[in-house]
């Protein structure tokens, strides 16, 4: 069994792991600011998943009507079930505007409205004057505004002489007494392993939808961060907290944008009914995602769901005109005529709740600095680490969080973490050395995986993690499945000890990668259904059938989880009910009606 590795040295101001659209925001930021900036990144730039991402980018432009970033902040504190942090999100939709204007100068290609602004669409929570009506509200590039994000921005890291490290699979952080040193990481395609040494490291990895059977995150989103984190003895975040998108296209999971419903699409049962009426009269098929999937799943529970199954729902789109579906939903008429056959001028396209986003992930203050619960402070930094996008939990999303508040999410952040970067990092100061110990601890992962000559393939005990977590932390939770999930994963833990990889080699060793991949799904997963099975009430994405009301003199604080040897340990953070100014003073908690 091989041990010993070279390994490449690099020095940086500033390491950012992962080029979707928060890590480009970051690593263009820090460069723009003079700093020595790296990303390193497991897919080319522009296959990272915010590619997928379609409908749009919320900011309180006000081009389609009234706008105030007030009500755009009293909504995702309402959308986050009371969980979010108050003071991000001020920070969020207060910054919101600017940083879309700073992407339209920068090149991405919105659509227009007949005076050639930016044009805006209605998407799930999003209204005007506290909660009055809908507003429109989302910036859309046709349905593919994550596309044109992504491209701009890298193009505009390019420019800034960013340095990219393509395809090199980050395997550890590099701790010493607590703070963060840098990387280490595996390169793909020559088997050369990398020691990334930083003053600042920011993780930018992306969600862990693929810990769950079926959602509409690509192979890649593993949360290779998340995981890193764990292993550092760090704590995760409101793991609990995972958001159903209520229209993945049934059987293939791809995303059917939430622009299609504020286009005018609606959902219809096996009666033609369009039942959203009933759970939601005054937003209807734009309540936010975690009414409209569980109504879905009501539906579909009470025998009323479409197909010969009775186990998905209609989405209809065929009474909008052909010429506004080509000109505003090109990219999703195209998938669902790929995936399901479908022509959307004529017939509804087949859907269902699909596992789309993490509203939790790794702590961190609104500059994107990582925090931990450390003796008596609950907000304590840990030195040399940011994260950003879905892998970071600011919290701006708490328990739920809004169409469209993703994309301005990564890039508020983004732009916040190398504003940070430029205020705390001294481009003239050494770059610090770094210990042997976590090089070591990182390649003895690897050669544990690499060398693993047991009976089961990975591909075995992932498919059995992710049916664990698809029917045991579903839409609706309660004790005795949580519990039996709990089962699940601790035999699935059991399980890796005879866990089998072939191929020995360094170079595009997938049966590797994707081991490493499991390994780090596998932490997420167990502290997900841990944090669930903890959290003893119903509140945004977490419906609990044996708790189904929100508790707020009880639960209204983060959970925090750390994960050692198969097991999480548990703990919480207060919410942060201030604001950042007096512009806003506290939401104070109410039940959401729709
Ligand atoms: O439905 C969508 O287009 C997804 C947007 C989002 O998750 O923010």
């Amino acid at each position: 069994m091989s041990t010993s590795y070279e390994i490449i040295d690099h020095a940086y101001d500033v390491v950012v792991v992962g080029a979707g659209g928060a890590g480009l925001r970051a690593t263009l930021g820090a460069a723009q600011a003079g700093l020595k900036t790296a990303c390193v990144t497991k897919v080319f730039p522009t296959r990272s998943h915010t590619v997928a991402a379609q409908g749009g980018i919320s900011a309180s432009l006000g081009n389609m009507g009234e706008d105030d970033w007030r009500w755009h902040m009293y909504d995702t504190v309402k959308g986050s079930d009371w969980l979010g942090d108050q003071d991000s999100i001020e920070y969020l939709c207060k910054h919101a505007p600017a940083a879309v204007y700073e992407l339209e100068h920068w090149g991405v290609p919105f659509s227009r409205t007949e005076e050639g602004k930016i044009y805006q669409r209605a998407f799930g929570g999003m209204t005007k004057n506290f909660g009055e009506g809908p507003v429109q509200r989302t910036c859309a590039a046709a349905d593919r505004t994550g596309h044109a994000i992504l491209h701009t921005l890298y193009g505009q890291s390019v420019k800034q002489k960013a340095e990219f490290f393509i395809e090199y699979f980050a395997l550890d952080l590099i701790m010493d007494n607590g703070e963060c040193k840098g990387i280490l990481a595996w390169k793909l395609d020559d088997g050369t392993i990398h020691r990334f040494r930083a003053k600042q490291t920011i993780l930018a990895t992306g969600g862990y939808g693929r810990a769950f059977f079926s959602c509409t995150s690509a192979h890649t989103c593993t949360g290779d961060g998340n995981a890193m984190v764990l292993r550092a003895g760090l704590p995760l975040q409101d793991m609990e907290f995972v958001q159903f998108h209520p229209t993945g296209i049934y059987g293939a999971g791809c995303l059917i944008t939430e622009g299609a419903r504020g286009e005018g699409g609606y959902l219809t049962n096996s009666e033609g009914e369009r039942f959203m009426e009933r759970y939601a009269p005054s937003a209807k098929d734009l309540a936010s995602r975690d009414v409209v999937s569980r109504a879905m799943t009501i539906e579909i529970r009470e025998g009323r769901g479409v197909g010969s199954g009775k186990d998905h729902i209609h989405l209809n789109l065929n009474h909008i005109p052909a010429d506004t579906l080509a000109e505003r939903l090109p990219g999703i008429s195209e998938t669902a005529r790929v995936f399901s056959g479908v022509d959307v001028t004529k017939e509804p396209i087949p859907v269902l709740p699909t596992v789309h986003y993490n509203m939790g992930g790794i702590p961190t203050n609104y500059h994107g600095e990582v925090i931990t619960k450390k003796g008596g402070d609950s907000d304590a930094i840990v030195p040399g680490l940011m994260a950003i996008g879905e892998a970071g939990c600011v919290s701006v999303h708490g328990a739920n969080r809004l169409g469209s508040n993703s994309l301005i999410d990564l890039v508020v952040f983004g732009r916040a973490a190398g504003l940070r970067c430029a205020e705390i990092v001294d481009p003239n100061s050494p770059v610090p050395e770094t210990p042997k110990a976590a090089d070591d601890f990182a390649l003895q992962r690897l050669d544990k995986f690499r060398h693993a000559s047991g009976g089961t393939p990975t591909a075995q005990l992932r498919l059995a993690m992710q049916k664990a977590m698809q029917e045991n932390c579903a839409v609706f939770r309660s004790g005795d499945v949580l519990s039996e999930g709990q089962q699940k994963m601790g035999r699935i833990h059991t399980g890796m000890t005879d866990i089998s990889v072939t191929d020995r080699s360094m170079i595009w060793n997938t049966d590797l990668v994707e081991t490493l991949e499991f390994d780090n799904l596998v932490g997420q997963a167990y502290v997900t259904m841990d944090s669930a099975a903890n959290r003893q009430e119903s509140r945004g994405a977490h419906s609990r059938e044996d708790y189904p009301d929100r508790d707020d003199t009880e639960w209204m604080k983060h959970t925090i989880a750390w994960y050692e040897d198969g097991k999480s340990i548990i703990d919480y953070r207060p919410v942060h009910t201030w604001t950042m100014s007096n512009d806003i003073s506290y939401i104070e908690p109410k039940a959401r009606v729709y």
